[in-house]
């Protein structure tokens, strides 16, 4: 008999994500599905669901009736629900996009390409709670698998680009007005009248800062040390998902791009190695990773958010080493679309291992 699927927040961003996703894969046909909502329970549900009426995503009872429930609400929802569920003796699947239950000892973050014995060993072992990991550390290890799984890397240093999309939908509405409101201050202007206008009027409500024709090297809040939450999420979040230690830190930047983040690395590996084989390595670890030639024509072309935004496809170039020191360091140039592979399918395939 089919299982009983809850799904939350499936009208936000990620959420959507995932339903196009799950339909485009027939995911739907394999699971008695159910939608939940936080403020619509009882208006009708979307075509595709078993259960013609929307649920109450605070009502135990409705959510205790799932084998799994997938979640993509935000970590105030999981932190108010999901340990009063569990209490309750509900004793389902629960798989979030969330970042509230990633640290959870009782947790298991899922990357299938990239840790699918760590998630089997978790299953063999009774965990319930499966949790997709922070976006940018998703990317980074869909990107470089091949390196970690010959055991190649010491340290990562990362330098981030990361699109709008990352701070939800309201910063990417603002960032259009952004778009808007710098575009009128400088439509035909000359070139030394755009670039002496020092002084750019745009609304910054959201985002809380200039992203038209700027960067923000800060997201999220401030962990110890001087260093970024999204900064803090890289080392550990990956030593988990690897289920071995690999330190990574560098600077998270939010960048214009829309839907892909970006990053610039620098690689300690642990012994000498011919570029080309550390090619090979990248590129023939699995069907979603793309070497893309150390050219201009490549790089332009491929190492780019609007190549990569909308695809599964994890490009990964500017592959060369660094000609400073005498120790191993590598310089990679990453790029993914951070609501695919960064949220969403991971989540879609840890239901069809489920
Ligand atoms: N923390 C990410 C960002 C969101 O701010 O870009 C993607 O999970």
């Amino acid at each position: 008999m089919s299982k009983s699927l809850g799904l939350i927040g499936w009208r936000g961003m990620v959420g959507q994500v995932l339903v196009d996703r799950m339909k485009a894969e027939g995911d739907f046909k394999k699971f008695k599905s159910h939608f939940f909502s936080t403020s619509q329970a009882g208006e009708s549900a979307p075509e595709l669901a078993d259960h013609k009426t929307l649920l109450d995503a605070y009502d135990k009872k409705a959510l205790s009736d799932m084998d799994i429930i997938i979640s993509c609400q935000g970590g105030d929802y999981t932190k108010e629900v999901y340990g009063a569920l569990r209490e309750s003796g509900w004793n389902g699947y629960w798989i979030d996009a969330a970042s509230a239950l990633r640290m959870d000892e009782s947790s298991c973050l899922v990357l299938d390409p990239v840790n699918r014995s760590v998630i089997d060993k978790a299953l063999n072992d009774g965990v319930k709670t499966f949790v997709g990991a922070n976006c940018t550390v998703s990317l980074l290890l869909m990107g470089l698998s091949g390196l970690f799984n010959e055991g190649l890397v010491n340290w990562i240093s990362t330098m981030s680009y990361q699109a709008i999309s990352g701070s939800g939908a309201r910063a990417v509405e603002e960032y259009a007005k952004q778009i808007k409101e710098v575009g009128v201050q400088i439509n035909e202007k000359s070139a030394m009248e755009i670039i002496n206008h020092n002084n750019f009027s745009m609304t910054e409500d959201v985002i809380g800062a200039k992203l038209m024709a700027g960067l923000i090297p800060w997201i999220d809040s401030e962990v110890e040390g001087g260093q970024t939450r999204e900064e803090w999420k890289a080392s550990v979040e990956a030593s988990k998902i690897l289920g071995h230690q690999i330190d990574i830190d560098g600077t998270c930047v939010r960048v214009g791009s829309l839907r892909s983040h970006a990053q610039a690395l620098t690689l300690k590996l642990n012994k000498s190695v011919e570029l080309s084989t550390i090619e090979n390595l990248i590129g023939e670890a699995h069907q979603w990773v793309e070497l893309v030639e150390n050219s201009p024509e490549q790089t332009k072309a491929k190492l780019n958010p609007h190549y990569t935004s909308g695809t599964l496809n994890v490009a990964v170039g500017r592959v060369r080493m660094l000609k400073i020191g005498n120790e191993n360091l590598l310089n990679i140039f990453t790029l993914g679309d951070q609501l695919l592979w960064g949220a969403a399918e991971p989540l879609r395939r840890m239901l069809s291992i489920i």
